[in-house]
Parts: C-alpha cells; sequence; structure tokens
C-alpha cells in the first residue's frame, strides 16, 4: 500500500489547530461538506471595516481537514474579505509545506468554507445597508409629510 507523506507542518496543525471553536452572533459564517468523504466544515468570522478580526472553525473531518482549516484560519485572521476571498486550496496546501495529492479536496473543504462565511457577511451587510437607505429615505419622506 502507498503511504501517506504529511509535512510536518500539517502533523502540529492537526495535533495543535489554532482557532478551533464557534463565534456566537458571528457576521458571517460558512458550512460545506463533501458528500464523497462525509467531511463537514464549518466556519465562523466576525467582520470590522471589511476586514476579518476572528474566525473560529470546527471540522468534523479527518486530519488533513483539520490542518487545512487551522491554516486557512491563520492566513484570513487580520485580512481584508476581499484577499480573503482570493485564498485558494492551493495557497492552504502550500503554507502547510504540501498535502498528499489524494488529500488536496481537504484543503478545497477549508477554502470553501471560508468562502461561503464571507459571501454570508456580505449578504448581511447588503441587507443592512439596503435596510439603513430605505430608513433614512422613509426619514426625508416623513419630513416632506410635516
Ligand atoms: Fe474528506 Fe479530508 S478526507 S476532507
Amino acid at each position: 500500500m502507498a503511504q501517506i507523506g504529511y509535512s510536518k507542518k500539517v502533523m502540529e496543525h492537526f495535533m495543535n489547530p489554532r482557532n478551533v471553536g464557534t463565534i456566537e452572533n458571528p457576521d458571517g459564517h460558512g458550512k460545506v461538506g463533501n458528500p464523497v468523504c462525509g467531511d463537514l466544515m464549518e466556519m465562523y468570522i466576525k467582520v470590522e471595516d471589511d476586514v476579518i478580526t476572528d474566525i473560529k472553525f470546527q471540522t468534523f473531518g479527518c486530519g488533513s481537514a483539520i490542518a487545512t482549516s487551522s491554516m486557512v484560519t491563520e492566513l484570513a485572521k487580520g485580512m481584508h474579505v476581499d484577499e480573503a476571498m482570493k485564498i485558494t486550496r492551493n495557497d492552504v496546501a502550500s503554507e502547510l509545506d504540501g498535502l498528499p495529492p489524494q488529500k488536496m479536496h481537504c484543503s478545497n473543504l477549508a477554502a470553501d468554507a471560508l468562502h461561503e462565511a464571507i459571501k454570508d457577511y456580505e449578504s448581511k451587510k447588503e441587507t443592512t445597508e439596503r435596510g439603513t437607505k430605505a430608513q433614512r429615505e422613509d426619514g426625508r419622506q416623513g419630513k416632506h409629510r410635516s
């Protein structure tokens, strides 16, 4: 049987994952799963002025999924959401000094969960902005009426 070689960094993040947990009332939440292996990943973000100030994850999956989620949270923390949207599975894998080819989909899951959380943040932001604009317009109309 072929041996799967994990880098020291993968092992280190697997044994000692960063930013594990959840965030109450997150600004964005992403959840993705892989139907083939059945692994599931959830990502929570707090955002201030479009910068990710806090990020946490929960992974119900393999060791690589844990290591890649941990790495993606490290990469994204402190980043502008537009920049974080550009993090790819290859960025995650290369920060971990590589992943075995059969484990690359695990890093896909990590990047996807992050992107879903950012999309959730963007859509919430849009709704709030629309609400504020509507309120402002209402206010203006109110003034006309009085
Ligand atoms: Fe599916 Fe790792 S085996 S995420």
